[in-house]
């Protein structure tokens, strides 16, 4: 496959010598576009040595091939890694003022974009206006991970991880294979890493291998604990921590899946790699979930959803006073998104799996098992990941925030229950890897 890497003027150009990498290891053909200002981080000998082609930007080299026409039509697939804010900028307006954002405009092909900027760029209305004009010509830009920036702020941001990038950008193409040799000994190569790094999933390594079981699914997950206003400083939230969520998705990414991780509060960064979306409450967990859920082949409902909320939200804080009785809250039920996922399905006659989470304790009617195989039945998910919940052996809680857990994964077509005990990973691992076997082959 030909493929033209684009490397905007930013600290992160370093990390796209481990992408260009990883695609000249896979088999592909990578012409560098380097812009003029990414020469200063990572000079053009190194895009020429790694790639074996000319590296430039210059829309004179090479006039008499035409080289804006010919290396944008002859890309399958152009992938921009770091997209600087400016980079945006001019392929949100169509500019054309060099051999990079003319090939931009000349693609056919699929086109990634890989953002990388301080938090306060990217979320400046400017760059955010560009990401969805660009978005909605259909072309993909990523969300930037959350960690650790070049100064010594941190947030939204860094370049996802080179391993991330690779497999995001393989997904738009439909039938890509990946040769054999396509390995991640390209992250260990001796180019200087200077920023913190979030652990990612060896996703390269897994498709390589021929591991990469959901290589082409769009997995949805959510994760955290929904947080219902009460007034402006108060909220009736829950005990989730995120953890299994972020374990899911850091699971499913090194198992080839593109990821949208759908988030309400949580305790824990979340997953280098995936397309985050931010929520609050139940309702913009059940909007943006029911959204997402349109082009996912799995949805994996993880996050603690309030079951109520207050039937009305003082936009004063509430205060306490003497002469005056103490407020009563009053609740409303949230609807059950999980449900509402399911019916979508049918609604839709999609072909998608789905998961739900529980946490149950028992009782003297019934043990916790007894509980779960009910709301199984209730709530028409294909498989159930259930947790007992409350104090342990020791008192100590035996789910929430911890960094183990021990589950039984209940199926709906009656197949035997699964059981997974160990770390969050080991949980996601198990689930990861039923939900692929029901998949089958992509
Ligand atoms: N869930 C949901 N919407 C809700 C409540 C729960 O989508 N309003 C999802 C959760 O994300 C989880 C599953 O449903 O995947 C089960 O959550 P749980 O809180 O155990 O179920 P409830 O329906 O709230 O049942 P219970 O009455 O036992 O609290």
């Amino acid at each position: 496959m030909n493929i033209v890497l684009g490397v905007g003027g930013g600290i992160a150009a370093y990390k796209s010598a481990l992408l260009l990498r990883l695609f000249t290891e896979a088999g592909h053909k990578v012409t560098v576009i380097p812009t003029e200002a990414s020469t200063k981080f990572v000079g053009v000998a190194t895009w020429e040595a790694l790639s074996g082609r000319p590296a430039t930007n210059d829309v004179f080299d090479a006039v008499d091939q035409v080289n804006h026409v010919r290396i944008g039509h002859e890309a399958d697939l152009i992938v921009v890694a770091p997209a600087t804010a400016d980079l945006l900028a001019k392929a949100a307006g169509g500019q054309a003022n060099d051999l990079l954002t003319t090939t931009l405009l000349m693609a056919r092909g699929p086109v990634l974009f890989a953002p990388a900027m301080h938090t306060e760029m990217w979320r400046h209305a400017a760059t955010q206006a560009n990401v969805a004009t660009l978005r909605s010509r259909g072309i993909h830009v990523l969300d930037p991970a959350v960690g650790r920036l070049t100064g010594p702020d941190t947030g939204p941001g860094r370049l996802p991880e080179p391993e991330a990038i690779f497999a995001a950008a393989l997904a738009l193409v439909p039938g890509v294979l990946v040769a054999e040799s396509a390995t991640t000994d390209a992250a260990t190569t001796d180019v200087a890493t200077s920023d913190a790094v979030t652990p990612v999933p060896d996703t390269a390594a897994a498709v390589a291998n021929g591991a990469a079981a959901l290589y082409g699914r769009h997995v949805v997950i959510t994760a955290g604990g929904t947080r219902e206003p009460l007034d402006p400083v108060r909220f009736l939230g829950n005990k989730s921590s995120g953890k299994q969520g972020v374990a899911l998705a850091e699971s499913a990414l090194a198992a080839g899946a593109t990821v949208t991780f759908i988030h309400a509060h949580m305790d824990v960064a979340p997953p280098a790699g995936a397309t985050l979306q931010a929520v609050e409450t139940a309702l913009e967990l059940r909007s943006a979930t029911l959204a997402a859920a349109g082009s996912a082949d799995v949805v994996i409902m993880a996050a603690a959803v309030a079951d109520f909320r207050p039937s009305n939200v003082s936009t004063g804080k509430i205060k306490k006073r003497d002469n005056v009785a103490d407020p009563v809250i009053n609740l409303v039920r949230n609807p059950d998104i999980l449900v509402e996922v399911v019916a979508h399905r049918a609604a839709q006659n999609q072909r998608q799996l789905i998961v739900g989470f529980a946490a149950e304790t028992g009782d003297a009617e019934s043990d916790a098992l007894g509980y779960a195989r009910e709301k199984l039945r209730r709530k028409g998910c294909d498989l159930l990941v259930v947790n007992e919940v409350g104090p342990g052996e020791s008192g100590a809680e035996k789910v929430f925030g911890q960094d183990a857990n021990r589950v039984h994964i209940l199926s709906l077509d009656g197949a035997a229950p699964v059981q997974a005990a160990g770390s969050k990973r080991t949980v996601a691992d198990a689930v990861v890897e039923l939900v692929a076997e029901r998949l089958g082959p992509g």
